[in-house]
């Protein structure tokens, strides 16, 4: 072991430690031309809210590209670069017109596709406009967000449409949230339960519930389409079985925000859909929907009225706080954008709760090796024209403590089956699905027939 190795052992040894190394990761960088980028660019991204795109144009900065996003006054979306192509003024001061969007200083009118229509200060006979067309990317509205598809035009992916979109009796709330940090440390938050016990928990005022403050079994697995925990935490005779799931590259589902855990509850299903998207290196976008409905969260149904752009209804999502109340009642935003603007792999000491952080950083590795055999996973539908199903869930069963059975290995034994039967449901045509789980998941609750 060197001289160096062995001081790092001993108390005071800051100066041993006192440098912080040069990231030298891949993972952090999607600006154009880095292996991430590339591969974060083959799929749909939010890029803005449709309540944010009325009569004004919007700029915006999406994997290092300066972007506008505007709404002609056909009701066309239009995601274009945001410098215009004649001498660079920014199209965030453009006039949206009938067709496409004019740029302030000499008029030239750009349709959403970034063929140029006009060029109002050149010669008639003028063939500048045809020669060349301006930055644009395919853009689609989808419930309140604007998508755009940022990759070869030839790539193009079919929109996914996952089954926490077309959930009954859910109203879905468009919202997003800035954070001032690398993309990673804010989207690996979403595979690492045990922050909720002490972050949501134990510290400040508590975020949620005593439900949360249990350390939950831990289990992380690799899906078909990203990957997801299994969290099982006991509440008297129930068992609430938690997880959580990351479609690759960035969409990532949350269940219950204030679950109880004292309820029966067969596949609940989520609190929140989001996209992960980076702004650039050192600043991340949330963009998706909070799920309002009197089943996921029934002691707790949140404020809508709270949810729009830079806003959300849960404590500590923004930097819209003053700084003492911050620090005495810290929040997810709190805790990942101060894990330095880019989290540094070097610095860090992963521990056994933290193998899905682990996972899902050598899954994004493969991914950009493409070695990663779901490299975007299809879009669409599934072949049953059924959205396609996802994980995320809280269910609570009665199963109480059985003599002679260590009652953390039953908690896991219990989310593993509960995993199975949300799994099997894949198995079975879409419209069968939730009847089927359901009905598996009330096999293994020990409630007697009545
Ligand atoms: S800079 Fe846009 S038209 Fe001249
Ligand atoms: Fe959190």
């Amino acid at each position: 072991m060197s001289i160096q190795a062995t001081e790092t052992k001993r108390p005071y040894g800051g100066y041993h430690v006192r440098n912080v190394p040069e990231d030298d990761w891949e993972l952090a960088h999607t600006g154009p031309d880095t292996p991430l980028g590339e591969y974060f660019r083959r799929h749909w991204n939010p890029v803005a809210l449709s309540s944010q795109v009325r009569d004004l144009p919007v700029a915006v900065r999406i994997m290092g590209e300066d972007l506008v996003v505007f709404r002609d006054k056909s009701d066309n979306v239009g995601v274009l670069h945001r410098h215009c192509s004649h001498r660079g003024t920014s199209l965030e001061y453009g006039i949206p017109s009938e067709r496409g969007i004019r740029c302030c200083y000499h008029g030239w009118l750009f349709d959403v596709d970034g063929r140029i229509l006009e060029t109002p200060g050149e010669p008639p006979d003028s063939k500048l406009k045809d020669s060349f067309v301006h930055g644009a990317y395919p853009a689609m509205e989808y419930k309140g967000l604007i998508f755009a598809y940022m990759g070869p035009p030839g790539e193009k992916p079919d929109f996914p449409v996952y089954d926490v979109f077309e959930l009954p009796g859910n109203k879905l709330v468009p919202y997003s949230t800035h954070t001032p940090c690398n993309w990673l440390q804010v989207h690996e938050n979403g595979i690492d339960p045990v922050h909720a016990v002490f972050l949501h928990g134990r510290v400040g005022e508590q975020h949620f519930n005593e439900a949360w403050l249990e350390m939950p079994t831990l289990e992380f697995r690799e899906s078909d389409k990203g990957a997801y925990y299994i969290t099982a935490r006991r509440l008297d005779g129930m068992i609430w079985v938690r997880s959580a799931e990351m479609v690759f590259p960035n969409f990532a589902q949350t269940g219950a925000l204030w679950e109880y855990g004292h309820r029966e509850k067969y596949f609940g299903r989520v609190s929140l859909s989001r996209w992960t998207v980076p702004e650039d290196d050192t600043g991340t976008w949330f963009f998706g929907w909070r799920h309002f409905n009197d089943i996921v969260d029934p002691e707790h149904l949140g404020d809508e009225s709270l949810c729009g752009h830079d806003s959300v209804d849960f404590v500590g999502q923004t930097g819209n706080r003053r700084y003492e109340e911050a620090q005495r009642n810290p929040g997810d935003w709190e805790a990942q954008m101060s894990q330095r603007p880019i989290a540094n792999h070097r610095m860090e000491h992963l521990g056994a709760s933290d193998v899905g952080v682990a996972m899902i950083r050598r899954m994004f590795t493969r991914a950009i090796e493409g070695k990663l055999q779901h490299p975007g996973f299809p879009g669409g539908r599934v072949a049953d024209g059924g959205p396609i199903p996802t994980v995320s869930h809280d269910t609570v069963l009665y199963v109480p403590p059985k003599d002679g059975v260590d009652d953390r290995k039953l908690l896991a034994d219990v989310g593993r089956r509960v995993l199975d039967a949300i799994l099997s449901g894949h198995e079975v045509p879409s419209a069968e699905r939730i009847s089927h789980i359901e009905a598996r998941l009330r096999e293994i609750s020990e409630i007697p027939e009545t």
